[in-house]
């Protein structure tokens, strides 16, 4: 079966690097129109350079680098009919040494970016009833650890919006799900695999990391892809308001 988003445009968030850059590739190659946001230029610009995606600097951390982002796609592309909210960082630690700061900033980033890029996708989608929103979200949102704070939490957020949109975009055509990401390789493991003082080859320190994996490794940045587009396609078009684990089995629940 050939996956095609022909005629389809989307917006990926965090698309310069990592995850997002590996769906904005598969979603090209499937015939999209794709534009990628993140905050730094050069990273942005090189990805653009070797995908064709349309990049656009702006930081959604904020209300008004939602709306530009969103502003700088419709401009370039007319309309937006696939969503990735994918942008994000890793943050936990000791639930007292969290302060208000961190928290709020892990919110803004990674919940209130989806609430608001999705606001305003929102309508465009109803209109030509077809949309598709993915929340790349992680397994800590379904069975949250100890030290899991505030990303556990913004994260079992996000899915619970992935099911109040689901619903109320089924109506209107529009399918709204999560992934649920254990551990795939992208430049957060790289910046990780240099932080290590042990000095290990990043080979070894891979397959370390994928020990306690049912499937014995850490993820392809190009398998996540691969189900992201599925969703994201015609083929995905009796799935909504599903939270999938993309994790080999790491997650210890379905
Ligand atoms: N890979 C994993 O194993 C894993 C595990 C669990 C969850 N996840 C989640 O999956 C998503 C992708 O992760 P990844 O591993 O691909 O991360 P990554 O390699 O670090 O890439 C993160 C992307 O997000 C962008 N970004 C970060 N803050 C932003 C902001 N305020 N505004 C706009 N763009 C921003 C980054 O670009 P700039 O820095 O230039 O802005 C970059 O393009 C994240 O939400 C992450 O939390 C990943």
């Amino acid at each position: 079966m050939q996956l095609s988003l022909a005629g389809r445009h989307a917006l990926i968030t965090g698309g310069s690097k990592g995850l997002g850059l590996a769906m904005a590739r598969a979603f090209i190659e499937a015939g999209a129109r794709v534009a990628i946001v993140a905050r730094d230029a050069a990273t942005l610009q090189a990805a653009a350079a070797e995908t064709g995606a349309t990049p656009i600097a702006a930081d959604i951390s904020t209300a008004e680098g939602c709306q530009a982002a969103h502003d700088a796609a419709v401009a370039a592309f007319g309309q937006v009919d696939i969503l990735v909210n994918n942008a994000g960082v890793s943050q936990h630690g000791r639930f007292t040494a969290v302060s208000d700061a961190v928290w709020q900033a892990d919110l803004d980033l990674k919940l209130f970016a989806a609430i608001r890029l999705a606001r305003l996708a929102w309508p465009g989608m109803e209109q030509r009833r077809f949309g598709r929103i993915i929340n790349v979200l992680n397994i800590g949102a379904k069975a949250p650890p100890a030290q899991g704070a505030p990303t556990a939490v913004s994260r079992a957020a996000g899915m619970a919006l992935t099911k109040v949109l689901a619903n109320e975009g089924a109506p209107h055509g529009i399918l709204v799900n999560a992934l649920l990401v254990g551990i795939i390789e992208s430049d957060q493991w790289v910046r990780r695999h240099a932080a290590d003082p042990r000095g290990l080859s990043f080979d070894a320190w891979k397959a370390e990391q994928g020990r306690n994996v049912p499937l014995g490794r850490i993820g392809k940045a190009e398998e996540f892809a691969a189900t992201a587009l599925f969703l994201a396609s015609d083929a995905g078009g009796y799935i909504t308001g599903t939270a999938l684990n993309v994790d080999g089995g790491k997650s210890p629940v379905v």
